[in-house]
């Protein structure tokens, strides 16, 4: 048996596929076209693992997916394959578009046309399990409940709006041809291999390079932060046990302020990493112009998984948080490869 993962080379699907191999000897295909967030290093401690085939690969390649679902005999698809970041697609949607949207079209319809051709249990058993995220849900006012799996879809960025519309997708494959799909929407994760363009990375390298940290509008924006491990777990029981046709919202309970956490991640660092002229890493917080639209708040309510699934996350913030700054502080090889080239212009450009 195999499974086939899209987008294995960027932050969360490389965890995912490292995640896999420690449960399971099951093979997997991993499939990424590799753009400026998809990183083969990620995965080099599977370079001699025999259950590991890595394809650069555009989700939307129709011949290219057809191919792979046939040759491995794939039993299971799950999608990560994005563009992922808010502030690109505020600068650039073009992108998420044509990925987020378009991509996951013709992925469907690839998965699909395999699907049809299986023989009775093989198509039984088949899932398609699509990563989203709880930004779908749009912004929250500070008195009102966590998101559940029935709220609106309310996207304001061109990130969520590109996301929503392939959740849409999805169940209509499910509702239309019978696709047996699962979806999950889960919230802000952190953890290892985090490109360096979103907040926590992003703080953590600037702080230890001397740099602002920069915290849009008056950082009183919250987000519910997951562990990422936590997040592999919980895939890996929706695509065990998860229901057809249904939605899974993921998240550890962890509402943060924006200045909250990077006031953390500077006291896990005065700790670990105190900086030679005795300051603290507090000290370089710096407050710029906010992100245009800007949600407020997003916060999961993640009781359905809880409940009829029996998944809980292992880590709490505070657990999490610390092992993510002892990962960036112990792999700096990593960290040094990330940051040249396209990143160096992505910063120029966005903070300059
Ligand atoms: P990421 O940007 O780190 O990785 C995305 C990966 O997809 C990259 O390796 C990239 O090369 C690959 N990719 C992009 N376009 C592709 C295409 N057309 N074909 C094949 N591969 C392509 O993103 P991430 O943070 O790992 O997010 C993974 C998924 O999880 C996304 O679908 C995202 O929407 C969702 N999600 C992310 C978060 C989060 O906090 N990061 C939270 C909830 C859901
Ligand atoms: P980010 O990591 O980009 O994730 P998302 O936008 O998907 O939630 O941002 C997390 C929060 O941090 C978000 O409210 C925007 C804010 N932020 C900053 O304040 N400064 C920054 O430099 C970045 C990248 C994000």
């Amino acid at each position: 048996m195999t499974i086939l993962v899209t987008g294995a080379a960027g932050f969360i699907g490389s965890n995912f596929v490292l995640d896999w191999f420690e449960h399971s000897k099951e093979d997997v295909v991993s499939l990424d076209l590799l753009t400026y967030a998809g990183n083969l290093e990620n995965l080099s401690s599977l370079n001699n693992n025999s259950h590991h085939h890595f394809l650069k690969g555009n989700i939307g390649d129709r011949e290219l997916v057809s191919q792979l679902l046939q040759k491995y005999q794939v039993r299971a698809v799950l999608n990560f394959a994005a563009e992922s970041h808010v502030d690109r697609s505020i600068s650039g949607p073009g992108d998420f578009i044509e990925t987020n949207i378009v991509g996951t079209y013709n992925l469907l319809d690839s998965v699909r046309a395999y699907w049809d051709g299986l023989d009775e249990s093989s198509n039984k058993a088949f899932r398609f399990l699509h990563v989203s995220t709880d930004e779908v849900y749009g912004s929250l006012e500070k008195s009102n409940p966590a998101f559940t799996e029935t709220n609106r879809y309310e996207p304001n960025s061109p990130y969520s709006a590109s996301k929503a519309a392939s959740d849409h997708l999805v169940r209509a494959w499910y509702h239309t041809y019978g696709l047996p799909v699962v979806t999950t929407n889960c919230s802000n994760n952190y953890g290892p291999y985090h490109f360096p363009e979103k907040l926590i990375p992003l703080c953590i390298l600037n702080a230890l390079n001397g740099k602002p940290l920069p915290i849009y509008g008056d950082g009183q924006q919250i987000r519910d932060w997951l562990y990422v491990k936590d997040h592999c777990s919980a895939i890996r029981t929706v695509l065990e046990k998860g229901q057809l046709g249904e939605t899974y919202n993921v998240g550890g309970w962890n509402e943060k302020a924006n200045i909250e956490v990077v006031k953390t991640l500077c006291s896990i660092l005065d700790e670990l990493k105190p900086k030679s002229d005795g300051s603290k890493y507090e000290t370089q917080v710096t407050y710029v112009k906010d992100r245009p639209g800007h949600d407020r708040r997003y916060a999961i309510d993640a009781t359905k998984l809880e409940k009829e699934l029996a998944w809980k996350p292992n880590e709490t913030f505070e657990t999490g948080i610390r092992k993510t700054v002892e990962w960036y502080l112990n792999n700096q090889a990593w960290v040094d490869h990330v940051v040249s080239g396209e990143y160096k212009n992505w910063i120029e450009k966005q903070y300059s």
